[in-house]
């Protein structure tokens, strides 16, 4: 059956792509048939991660949203670059700051019709017999963000140890995710360590926390890596792989 996970947080910058591709590395490097869509439509950021051909990119996520093309084109194989035993797909937002404009002028009943071309889309992929989605989304309730949400089975909350993130996230909570019914977990990332080493308290929340990642330095210098495929010894990889191991219990 097909599991589809979308990877959002309240704030900025909480790791959200850099979990949601080695997340989908993980899967693909296990066997799966993954599929990682870029929803972070304001702020695209797969481009940047797997550097696709200009020319070779055709359509976007854009052209899904608006109707004008199936999930099919516009999904790129990209396994052929990557050590992995499964299959990896994925869907580039388009980061013309054009298209970005274009996007934020868009209403209520396009935004809704986006949502049914999601869900068509991944109907698509379920017939394909994709074992895994992932949505990497922007932060906030950005529509398009939101309706990656409503689109998922689950979603992970990424979010880090600031007092503002952890309040923003039980809004979000309380205001979103529960009023669509979601199944939600909380990837605490870039956790800071008290000087005994030790992991920061946890503020408490009715979210359960899969995880908690330490900040560590060399995840952000090495950006233009997937440490899930090039490390595998890493920490931020051995995090990932838990994670994935946890969240089979939702599938
Ligand atoms: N555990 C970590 N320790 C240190 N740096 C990290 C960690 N996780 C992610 N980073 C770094 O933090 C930065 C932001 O990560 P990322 O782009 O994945 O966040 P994001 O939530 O997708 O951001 P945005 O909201 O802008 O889309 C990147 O430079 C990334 O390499
Ligand atoms: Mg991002």
């Amino acid at each position: 059956m097909t599991f589809t996970i979308a990877v959002h947080s309240a704030k900025g910058g909480t790791g959200k792509t850099s979990i949601a591709v080695n997340l989908a590395a993980a899967y693909a490097l296990d066997g799966m048939k993954v599929c990682l869509l870029d929803m972070d439509m304001r702020g695209p950021s797969l481009c940047t991660y797997f550097k696709p051909d200009p020319d070779s990119v055709s359509f976007w996520v854009n052209d899904l949203l608006s109707g004008k093309r199936g999930i099919n084109e516009i999904i790129y194989d990209v396994s052929g670059e990557l050590k992995i035993r499964g299959k990896l797909s994925v869907g580039y937002s388009n980061p013309d700051i054009n298209e970005i404009r274009e996007l934020a002028s868009k209403d209520r009943k396009w935004q809704s019709n986006a949502l049914k071309n999601i869900i068509i889309g991944k109907k698509e992929l379920i017939r394909n017999e994709t074992d895994v989605i992932i949505f990497d989304t922007g932060p906030g309730v950005e529509y398009e963000s939101i309706n990656a949400v409503a689109a998922s089975d689950i979603v992970l909350i990424m979010k880090n140890s600031t007092r503002s993130c952890f309040e923003c996230t039980e809004q979000l909570y309380n205001g979103v995710y529960k009023c669509l019914n979601k199944r939600c977990v909380i990837v605490n990332n870039m956790h800071h360590c008290s000087l005994d080493g030790k992991i920061a308290e946890q503020e408490n929340s009715e979210i359960p926390v899969l995880a908690t990642i330490p900040c560590m330095c060399n995840i952000a210098t090495r950006h233009d890596e997937i440490l899930a495929l090039s490390d595998q010894e890493h920490e931020f990889s051995r995090a990932i792989y838990a994670i994935k191991q946890k969240l089979e219990c939702f599938h």
